[in-house]
């Protein structure tokens, strides 16, 4: 069944509106977008699909294909801890504080981003949903506000206090194209992926979360406040104020923040480096740049785990792969890598097979696409 054949099934309705968002895999740039940092990140093939029709009362009714369940609420009455409604639930309830005026509807989704991947699949459906309202309801909302309303509902409701990078990429980016972001000015350039570049995306099996406090201090939420810490310690605004030759100064903060300073200010440097790598399809010297953002950020923000530097361990000895990193907010998800053209799903399968028969995990192979 098809989702129009599905909103029919459940509403006896046709729907108007039609929004969908994909996923993203970041190419390099992580944990920087708090820090009012850089990063570059891509759409992947998957992606969150939504249909919707207006109702004329304030009552929402949700189907999730993947969940198989229907769930409702009614506007203004949005409350936490209802699953995965909460996604729905914070994006209205940030419409309705902006003063957006709008009424009940009822919507069906579907996403084939990996929940816990690394890949956005929260950010995927967040923004659709924006983009579905805005859609529906004739909202005067730019592609950029859509993204920080999503923001805004992650960090609200749905309590993940999560950057912008995910958000924006979902929003604004476009296929074959990289989107570099610098988070001190919210400005934008588009980077088009070389022509000789396959990306290969590889689910670990292992899925984290980003609200939850989980691992003890190993979690998204610390990173981001040791970062204030740093900031703290080095009376400066951000971390973004730091440069390289400002390595001396952060070595002398006590750990973990001289780690998590100087992972930021070379992922910074490095994103930089890889626009240029792109730009003149030089991928031996982005893969370089790929096996150095992995290892700042398993050795100096401590955000990977041995399941994952076994995938770039192995990429490191397969023919056909450039560099291999770990994408995303870490504690497991998906390792992004670089092929040439034509090698990417041989090399991937290889990686997989090799990994699933060392760690008894169940990898996925995103990219190149099923
Ligand atoms: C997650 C967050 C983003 C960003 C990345 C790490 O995806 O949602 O805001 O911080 O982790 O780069």
């Amino acid at each position: 069944m098809n989702l129009s054949e599905v909103f029919q099934q459940h509403f006896q309705k046709a729907a108007s509106v039609t929004v969908s968002s994909a996923g993203r895999v970041n190419l390099i740039g992580e944990h920087t977008d708090y820090n009012e940092g850089l990063v570059l990140p891509t759409p992947i093939v998957q992606r969150c699909t939504m249909l919707l029709e207006t109702r004329a009362d304030s009552l929402v009714q949700v189907f999730s294909l993947q969940k198989n369940q229907l769930l409702e609420y009614t506007l203004g009455s949005e409350v936490a801890g209802r699953d995965w409604l909460d996604y729905i639930q914070g994006v209205t309830q940030v419409l309705n504080q902006d003063g957006f005026v709008f009424t009940g509807f009822d919507l069906v989704f579907s996403s084939d981003v990996p929940l816990g991947s690394g890949l956005s699949s929260s950010a995927a459906l967040l923004v659709t949903t924006v983009k579905a309202i805005r859609q529906a309801f004739h909202l005067e909302i730019s592609d950029l506000e859509a993204a920080q309303i999503a923001q805004r509902a992650e960090n609200g409701l749905v309590g993940a206090r999560v950057g912008l990078l995910d958000q924006m990429a979902c929003s604004l980016g476009r296929n074959g194209e990289a989107l570099f972001i610098d988070f001190k000015t919210l400005e934008t350039k588009t980077v088009v992926l070389p022509k000789n570049l396959e990306l290969v995306i590889l689910h670990s099996g292992l899925t984290h979360s980003l609200s939850a406090g989980e691992h003890g201090s190993r979690n998204y939420k610390t990173r981001r406040a040791e970062c204030e810490q740093a900031c703290a310690l080095l009376r400066i605004h951000s971390l973004r104020d730091l440069l390289p030759h400002d390595f001396e100064r952060v070595a002398a903060l006590p750990a973990p923040f001289a780690q998590r300073a100087k992972h930021v200010i070379s992922e910074n440097a490095r994103v930089l480096k890889a626009i240029t790598a792109l730009e003149t399809g030089d991928l031996e010297t982005l893969g370089a740049l790929f096996y150095a953002s992995h290892a700042s950020m398993r050795d100096d923000y401590d955000v990977s785990e041995p399941e994952i530097d076994l995938i770039v361990d192995l990429a490191r000895e397969t023919k056909g792969i450039y560099g291999a990193r770990l994408t995303g907010g870490g504690f497991g998800g998906s390792v992004v890598m670089i092929a040439d053209v034509g090698m990417g799903r041989a090399a991937g399968e290889a990686i997989a097979a090799e990994y699933s028969k060392r760690t008894g995990n169940t990898p996925r192979l995103l990219s190149p696409s099923e």
